[in-house]
């Protein structure tokens, strides 16, 4: 059996998106993925990651020592997505990132992979759907398959965004238990229709 390779590419400035990527990477893994989490590179100046003592904090204390490469992208089959919610779309630091895949898109080293997106904004009506479809749109250019959440398991219905895992942060310090089943259930769905595909890619 095909073991899909599951990139989850994401940017957190004061780590929820971080909680939400370890659901989604966890959901895949259940499913029997191999699995590379990593954050993109903070590009802010210090001055203004100093400004918010959390950022400042998770800075200089979370645990990732690994960066997301271009390489991550060329490896995997299917790749998540993730971002805060910036004046409802998603964070530069994410963008640029993207924005560096300029030469892998030209020697169409992305189409067919499975992509998938979710976020998290401090409210309800914030953005989290505008940020899941900004960072889709990036997908449709690479010919990636774009893969939403759906209504795929009876607990979307409870967490509601059929677009991507996404967590409302005015409403806890962390994201709560809704927001992290929905992005396992995400990472799973992922793993499962990425197994699919690159069984089928390799004939
Ligand atoms: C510059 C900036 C812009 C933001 N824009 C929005 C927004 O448009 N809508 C919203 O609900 N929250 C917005 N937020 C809040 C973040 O999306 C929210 O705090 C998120 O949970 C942060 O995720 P992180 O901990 O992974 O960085 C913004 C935060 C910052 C710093």
């Amino acid at each position: 059996m095909t073991t899909p390779k599951i990139a989850v590419v994401f940017y957190s400035a004061t780590g929820n998106v971080a909680a939400l990527a370890e659901a989604v990477a966890d959901g895949a893994r259940k499913e029997g993925a191999e699995v590379r989490v990593r954050p993109v590179r903070e590009l802010a100046p210090p001055a203004a990651v100093a400004s918010n003592p959390r950022w400042q904090a998770w800075v200089d204390d979370n645990h990732y020592d690994e960066h997301a490469t271009l390489d991550d992208l060329e490896w995997a089959d299917g790749i998540a997505l993730g971002s805060p919610t910036r004046f409802g779309g998603p964070a530069g630091q994410l963008k640029e990132f993207l924005d560096s895949t300029g030469g892998l898109w030209a020697k169409g080293k992305l189409l067919d992979k499975v992509g998938t997106a979710f976020t998290s904004s401090s409210t309800k009506h914030g953005g989290l759907e505008s940020t899941i479809l900004a960072m889709n749109n990036v997908l449709y250019h690479w010919g990636a398959i774009v893969l939403p959440l759906g209504y795929s398991d009876p607990h979307i219905m409870e967490s509601g965004n059929p677009y991507g895992g996404s967590f409302v942060s005015r409403r806890s310090a962390a994201p709560d238990e809704e927001a992290l089943a929905a992005c396992r259930v995400q990472g799973a769905r992922l793993a499962r229709i990425t197994r699919y595909v690159a069984a089928g890619l390799a004939g």
